[in-house]
């Protein structure tokens, strides 16, 4: 899309917040904070854009959550939820990280909202200790899959 007229604007920050920043973005190999805060708003637009998209597209991606599998009858509604909703879940993989800690990733395919209401029930079960819905892309009718372009390896 042809770049609109460009509008500066003044953040306040944090300067540890900042330097961070400034790290990540260096790392990434950005030359100036501009364009790398220009792709974080527009990755965060696409992904609300998918998230909120309730047509006939089916979005695909990924559920990961970290949890503490002492926590009370976690594993046992993790697994309610999942049959719950077995028709978004094609599968799902679970590594044992230490004697506390379980890494689950789950694959699924749906729309967009729908997805992000079923990673948002699990990411909000006690014990979950950080959650990621990632969406890849969309599977079109033609079985075309049809990937954001940002979602390439960096
Ligand atoms: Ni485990």
């Amino acid at each position: 899309m042809f770049e609109q007229d460009l509008v500066r604007f003044g953040v306040s920050i944090g300067k540890n917040l900042l330097d961070e920043f400034d790290t990540l973005i260096e790392r990434k190999g950005y030359t100036n904070r501009s364009e790398a805060i220009r792709d974080l708003i527009r990755d965060r637009l696409t992904d609300v854009e998918i998230q909120n998209r309730t047509d006939a597209h089916r979005a695909v991606g990924t559920i990961t959550i970290v949890y503490d599998h002492h926590t009370r009858e976690i594993s046992d509604r993790l697994t309610d939820i999942a049959h719950d909703h077995h028709e978004l879940i094609l599968s799902s993989m679970h590594a044992h990280l230490t004697h506390e800690s379980c890494l689950e990733v789950i694959i699924v395919r749906g729309c967009g909202k729908e997805l992000r209401t079923l990673a948002d029930r699990i990411i909000s079960i006690k014990g979950v200790l950080h959650g990621r819905l990632v969406l890849a892309g969309f599977v079109e009718d033609a079985g075309e899959i049809v990937v954001q372009k940002d979602s390439t390896h960096p």
